[in-house]
């Protein structure tokens, strides 16, 4: 825990000797343009420039390979659901091969010791070790000698969201007593792996050795940089942080740096190069060892009761042994949570920043979007139920000729909230101090917001922007999660943001229904909406997508338009039906019912335009699950929204995570918390996975001994090689 330095330069430490990937994307971008939008490599680019949307569709629906034309289809045929009873293993088409890559615990850096199996390892060793619960995640590939991206090499940015205690610690959270030493240890647990991904002989393997192996945890340095920076409500009781206490040195301080990320859940990427960490239940890591100042008596009062900050959290014990997650004597460090943090993977010693322009709320994830203008947009939902949709517009446009003047594009922009109307239009609203809330008053003078000038103003919209969003008038959504943009290939040009919305047990279930309050006074997911257009049913169990094209095509556009792009469900349910809500979904799928799925969460177009859907059910073929089976990732095509089941998950573990090498030939998936619910005295009670399905990783390193299920990122390859899911 010792600080590390703020990084002087951007200078790459690639150990091919070649050029970094910012190289790269600089040298592409003068060269070909279309590099930077959406996100495709350059290669899925080129090979797929001369489609045309027509020949997409067809593409797509012929499903094999179309030789020299590039685009891969899809071409796999589903999986059937995983259900009861639930195996514990992970199922993929036949023709693929799925091994386990890493898992929570196993060595990523120099010094790093092997999982021992039944949890003992100190926080010291579990600093060198993958954490626990693995999310969103990137490969970064390496240039290799030629100059281009490899597919062979590289490293994957792996967040590590959330511990559960009973297997972290041997003997659970508190069975001999709760202490320091376990608050450390799963602190550690949390955060960022950094992991160096090589391919030999056809396996991959971790290298335990690399330079670039890094932990980022709750207690590494971090900038606060943007408009928040500084503000009263960032100054934070200062701390001594080491491995037995955090000692308060009785200083307070300036608001520009803070200690840690927590509840890192799916992420983004930057045209620029970087990896974003996104904040989302931070809430939930906070305690009290005292009453909390009331919901309507006071600025921190009201602000822990709009965020779910509790006394009792979700039942974390660390504010019990470390006074900095004690919201009764450290309120303001709450506030250096829920924000997207970037962080730079070829730099291990880059401290991650706290990008506070992109607003403060539970973030899910960050996708970025380049316009054609240079443009650079961030689409970002807020987890939880009946919260926000919104964008982050950059300053300033990418600039193509000289990547350092990238560096801190997300310290200067405007964050929008999305209003979606009854007619399929919608507006992007600006979190500005002009902009005029429902009641009629311009935010800078809402006593939510009032400041000395607008630079204060803006920093208190910030963070308090689900406050500010409430104000606008946003419209309440059912849980959005991941947000994907379709690549602007094979012609086609638009800015198409898809967005999973996960569910809602509140959606139309009052008799008079409730709304977020304008003074944004409401709890934290406690509102009872009514159905509306863009939340049509009630009892939403199930989901949707949504999503949505930018006016104009511009990222810049304060008017899109909207539809669904699918209603989740489960064709053969039984449960009675709602006037609003079926159950069933309009999943297209052959036969009816094949890929059926409910509660999409991970969301990811792959460079060839493909749409890729991972859920995070509660439970496993039972109930509202019966026939759909363990958690699933289904691959769609955006243009007929024809499905296909890709892989079913172990039992108790959601699917989230997904990334692919450039030649599309690997790809990366996550399966966070198997057989979760289970006790100390029992680890396994659930599922043991992976060590019940592999032997080995995948690089022949034994997943010995068994003890405790592990969260862990698998590696699928085609057989016979070619790019997966064709
Ligand atoms: Fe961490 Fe909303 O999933
Ligand atoms: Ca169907
Ligand atoms: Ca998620």
């Amino acid at each position: 825990m010792k600080g590390a330095s703020h990084p002087t330069n951007d200078v790459s430490r690639n150990p091919s000797s070649n050029e970094s990937i910012q190289d790269v994307i600089h040298r592409v971008a003068m060269g070909r343009r279309q590099f930077l939008m959406g996100g495709a490599s350059a290669a899925a680019l080129a090979a797929a420039g001369g489609l045309t949307l027509g020949g997409l569709v067809r593409a797509v629906e012929a499903a094999p390979v179309t030789p020299g034309l590039g685009f891969p289809g899809i071409g796999f045929d589903s999986v059937p659901a995983r259900i009861a009873p639930v195996a514990d293993a992970v199922t993929v088409p036949a023709g693929y091969t799925a091994q386990v890559f890493v898992a929570w615990g196993d060595p990523i850096m120099p010094g790093g010791a092997s999982f021992v199996g039944d949890a003992s390892e100190s926080a010291l060793e579990q600093a060198r070790q993958f954490g626990e619960h693995n999310d969103g995640m990137h490969f970064f590939p390496f240039t290799g000698a030629d100059g281009n991206l490899t597919s062979d090499a590289g490293i994957l940015c792996v967040n590590n969201e959330y511990t559960h205690e009973e297997i972290l610690f041997t003997d659970g959270q508190v069975g001999s007593g709760y202490t320091i030493a376990k608050t450390r240890k799963s602190q550690t647990a949390h955060g960022i792996s950094i992991v160096e991904a090589r391919r030999s002989s056809g396996k991959w393997r971790v290298n335990r050795n690399s330079e670039y192996g890094r932990r980022i945890t709750a207690n590494t340095p971090v900038i606060i940089a943007g408009p928040a920076a500084g503000h009263a409500l960032m100054r934070t009781n200062e701390y001594s942080i080491t491995d037995t206490g955090s000692i308060p040195t009785g200083n307070v301080t300036d608001g520009h740096s803070g200690y840690g990320t927590v509840n890192n859940c799916a992420h983004g990427i930057t045209p620029w190069g970087t990896f974003l960490t996104c904040e989302e239940n931070f809430n939930g890591n906070f305690g009290a060892t005292a009453l909390l100042p009331g919901a309507t008596t006071s600025e921190t009062g009201k602000l822990f009761n709009r965020y779910g900050l509790t006394a009792g959290g979700f039942g974390y014990r660390w504010h019990t042994t470390d006074p900095r997650w004690d919201l009764a004597v450290n309120p303001n460090e709450a506030n250096h949570f829920g924000w997207v943090v970037e962080i730079d993977p070829y730099d291990p010693k880059a401290k991650p920043v706290k990008r506070t322009t992109m607003g403060r709320f539970k973030h899910e994830s960050a996708q970025y979007v380049v316009d054609r203008d240079n443009r650079v947009a961030f689409y970002m939902g807020d987890d939880e139920r009946n919260e926000y949709v919104y964008k982050f517009v950059c300053k300033r446009p990418l600039n193509t000729k000289n990547n350092n003047a990238n560096k801190n594009l997300l310290n200067n922009g405007t964050l929008y909230v999305a209003k979606f109307n009854a007619n399929l239009s919608g507006q992007w609203i600006a979190l500005v101090p002009g902009t005029i809330g429902v009641d009629g008053v311009a935010l800078r003078d809402n006593p939510n917001f009032v400041g000395g000038d607008d630079e204060e103003v803006l920093a208190k919209i910030l963070i308090k922007t689900r406050m500010a969003a409430d104000a606008v008038g946003a419209t309440m959504m059912d849980r959005p999660e991941w947000t994907g943009a379709r690549p602007r290939i094979g012609g086609f040009d638009e800015v198409e943001i898809y967005c999973t919305l996960t569910n809602n047990n509140r959606r139309g279930r009052a008799a008079t229904p409730t709304s977020n309050k304008a003074d944004g006074s409401t709890a934290a997911g406690s509102a009872e909406p009514a159905v509306d257009a863009a939340n049509p049913r009630q009892d939403n169990v199930y989901g949707h997508i949504i999503r949505w094209r930018e006016a104009g095509k511009s990222v810049t556009a304060t008017t899109f338009s909207w539809d669904l792009f699918v209603q989740c469900g489960d064709v053969k349910t039984a449960k009675a039906p709602k006037p609003t809500n079926d159950y069933k979904g309009n999943i297209v799928d052959t036969p009816d019912g094949i890929a059926d799925f409910g509660a999409p969460d991970g969301l990811w177009f792959d460079d060839f335009g493909r749409l890729w859907i991972q859920t995070d059910q509660a439970g496993n073929a039972a109930g509202d699950w019966v026939n759909i089976g363990a958690n699933c990732m289904a691959c769609a095509d955006p243009n007929t929204g024809k499905m296909r089941r890709f892989l079913n998950a172990p039992p108790n573990a959601e699917v989230t995570g997904v990334t692919m090498t450039p030649d599309g030939e690997t790809m990366f998936v996550g399966f966070q918390h198997p057989g979760e619910d289970s006790t100390a005295a029992n680890p396994i009670q659930f599922s043991n996975w992976p060590q019940a399905q592999f032997a080995m990783e995948s690089d022949g390193v034994t997943t010995l001994p068994p003890g405790r299920p592990r969260s862990s990122v698998v590696v699928i390859t085609k057989n016979s090689g070619g790019i997966i899911g064709s």
